[in-house]
């Protein structure tokens, strides 16, 4: 195992002010920095797991990847250099703007651009930005990714070949094929990979301890008149009742609560679904009506 869990997010934005705005009044993120071209978001005791940066475009920027010492950072760029994937050392402004010990930036084969790093900024005080408890972090990372990409043997074999391993497939019929979730830790799964015609990163999603908080924000997200890209529902391979609203970077997040863990995180024991919901998450990747 290599990459320890999600560490950080990097995100483009036309306006500062609508992160700001859905950071403070949806997400309950606190803002710890801002000046005119960037901001940083707290979640947890981690300095900041959202970097928000201006720009002529909304999107993602990097994501970051915690590999926790300087020996898995040494075996990444073995499992890169094997992989004939180019890299380069991330120079000491970008470590002092993320806030980590060291860092290798690279593309992933989906053309993201990620950051292995170990050694991030902690034990700094969360204050949630409204009435909230904590978010599910710690030796889980900071939540999911989905990513989808033409390149899904090439993705898939660069992620596995960092440690992850598939918890199960689910057929979407959005992608009209297989989604493969995967855990690189106890989190159920830290990323989700699609084959689609592009490149994309579909959502980002964060765990909250309190369903009650998860039910706040979903009324915060109706009486806001927020983009719900999903309703309320429950997944079916982690279990977690969530639902879906578009970012001001385009993709959406995804917030939860109730996500299960698996006890062994060595346990390569695959299972598949044909749906990705119990029920709910109209919208977006399950266009079915209820039963
Ligand atoms: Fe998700």
């Amino acid at each position: 195992m290599i990459i320890n869990g999600l560490g950080y997010l990097g995100v483009k934005v036309v306006d500062l002010a609508d992160w700001i705005s859905y950071a403070t009044t949806l997400v309950g993120a606190e803002v710890v920095e801002q000046d005119d071209q960037q901001l940083k978001l707290r979640i947890d005791d981690q300095y900041s797991r959202i970097n928000v940066i201006k720009a002529d475009q909304p999107g993602l920027a990097y994501v970051g990847w915690d590999v926790g010492s300087e020996g898995s950072l040494q075996q990444a760029i073995a499992v890169v250099d094997e992989l004939g994937i180019s890299w380069r050392e991330g120079t000491q402004e970008e470590c002092q703007d993320r806030k980590v010990v060291k860092m290798i930036k690279l593309k992933d084969p989906g053309d993201n651009d990620i950051e292995l790093f170990y050694g991030p900024s902690s034990g700094h005080k969360f204050r949630p930005s409204r009435d909230m408890g904590e978010f599910v972090t710690g030796d889980l990372g900071m939540g999911h990714v989905l990513f989808l990409t033409p390149n899904f043997d090439a993705i898939m074999e660069f992620y596995t070949r960092m440690g992850f391993a598939i918890s199960e497939m689910i057929h979407m019929t959005a992608l009209q094929g297989y989604a493969y979730f995967l855990h690189c830790n106890r989190r159920q799964h830290s990323l989700a990979l699609g084959a689609a015609p592009h490149n994309a990163i579909g959502h980002l999603m964060l765990e909250i301890e309190s369903v009650t908080d998860v039910g706040k924000a979903y009324d915060i997200a109706k009486y806001e008149g927020m983009n719900i890209t999903m309703s309320m529902g429950q997944h079916v391979n982690d279990k977690v009742l969530s639902f879906y609203t578009q970012s001001p970077s385009g993709f959406d997040l995804e917030l939860g609560a109730g996500g299960l863990v698996v006890e062994d995180p060595e346990d390569r024991t695959v299972v598949q679904y044909e749906d990705i919901s119990f029920w709910g998450h109209h919208g977006g990747l399950r266009n079915r009506p209820a039963p």
